[in-house]
């Protein structure tokens, strides 16, 4: 139930997840605000010049006594106002972008012009999203071509869908029903057609939902396959010590570069070494790894990195993680490497 049953139009999209209710409340306040001090200050002009109108032609102003308290007033009163604003603005921010602990992690990748998703089973689906009633749900997203967003008005979220980048997002979906999926960047011909649904179903229901999908394995299923048929088997694993660091346990933690900086193996480090490799070499290996830009689509890499998690440290929520890269530029670990253009000819997987 929207918090702003205000007018007999619909004001608000429905609120379905737990940050609707806080957003759409900040929201009022500011319309609340700006509505109050537009009136006070029209009425208040409006005053002054009856008021203060002059008299006779040769009429000077007098002095205002206790100018300076007056200016004072209409300064402090205003800052504290804004500074309750930034403050509020910043909590629902963090709350936002904090990577939630234990959520169910879908990946999403964009496409001109198509949504895809797959859920941790395997289950995939295009232009649709199925979850279940709250549970708190990460996407982690990309793109295969150009800048997307993705937006659900019903939970208050909106997350651009970045080339050679992975953004996340996170919701817990608080009533069942269908709402509108949106891409809300600008991205060709048919961005207005890049829409879809989002079904939000108890999670007894999402569980039947997903065992009548038709699974191809798990991402990291996938991954392990991928992993064995693009032979990077044949250089990181331990009896081939020498040729490629092993990759088990390599997840999250610090890696040590041939330049003495140190890297988190995370998602972004990971795709990056697979389409860049020598970039950001660890330490004691040579610059042997080939390139596989343009043999992998975005999607594989995913399935690579879920694959690489899963024979890593278990992730707790609180190892470095990739929300700290999403807003900061690429390669602002070490401050060297660029950001990682996206194969415009990646292969599909459609
Ligand atoms: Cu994708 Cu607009």
């Amino acid at each position: 139930m929207s918090i702003l049953p205000l007018f007999l139009i619909p004001f608000m999209p429905e609120s379905a997840s737990t940050f609707a209710d806080e957003v759409d409340l900040y929201f009022l306040f500011l319309v609340g605000l700006t509505f109050f001090f537009s009136v006070v200050i029209g009425a208040l002009a409006i005053f002054f010049m009856v008021r203060y109108r002059r008299r006779r032609p040769d009429e000077v102003p007098e002095p205002i006594e206790g100018a300076m308290v007056l200016e004072i007033t209409w300064t402090v009163i205003p800052f504290l106002i804004s500074m309750f604003i930034f403050a509020w603005g910043a909590k629902i921010y963090y709350d936002m972008y904090k990577e939630p602990k234990d959520a169910l992690e879908i990946f999403v990748t964009g496409k001109q012009w198509m949504w895809r998703a797959q859920h941790p089973d395997g289950v995939r689906e295009i232009n649709a999203l199925h979850l279940p009633l709250g549970r708190r749900v990460k996407l982690t997203m990309t793109s295969e071509d150009v800048l997307h967003s993705y937006y659900i008005p019903a939970f208050r979220t909106k997350a651009d869908v970045v080339p050679g980048r992975y953004t996340m997002t996170w919701f817990e979906p608080t009533k069942v029903g269908t709402y509108h999926l949106f891409c809300t960047e600008y991205c060709g011909t048919q961005h207005s057609g890049m829409i879809g649904t989002i079904t939000v179903l108890e999670p007894s229901a999402y569980q039947s939902w997903l065992a009548g999908g038709v699974s191809e394995g798990s991402p990291a299923k996938a991954g392990e396959k991928l992993f064995a048929s693009l032979a990077c088997s044949t250089c990181h694993q331990d009896q081939n010590r020498g040729r490629g660091p092993t990759l088990a346990g390599a997840f999250g933690t610090q890696r040590v570069l041939d330049n003495g900086a140190t890297v988190v193996a995370d998602e972004a480090y990971i795709r990056e070494s697979i389409l860049m490799p020598n970039i950001k070499l660890v330490a004691g290996y040579q610059a042997i790894m080939p390139t596989f830009q343009g043999q992998v689509s975005e999607e594989q890499i995913l399935q690579l990195i879920a694959y690489i998690k899963s024979i890593g440290p278990k992730q707790d929520g609180s190892a470095p993680t990739m929300a700290t890269q999403a807003g900061a530029p690429a390669g602002a670990l070490d401050g060297r490497s660029p950001m990682t253009p996206a194969a415009p000819n990646a292969p599909s997987t459609n």
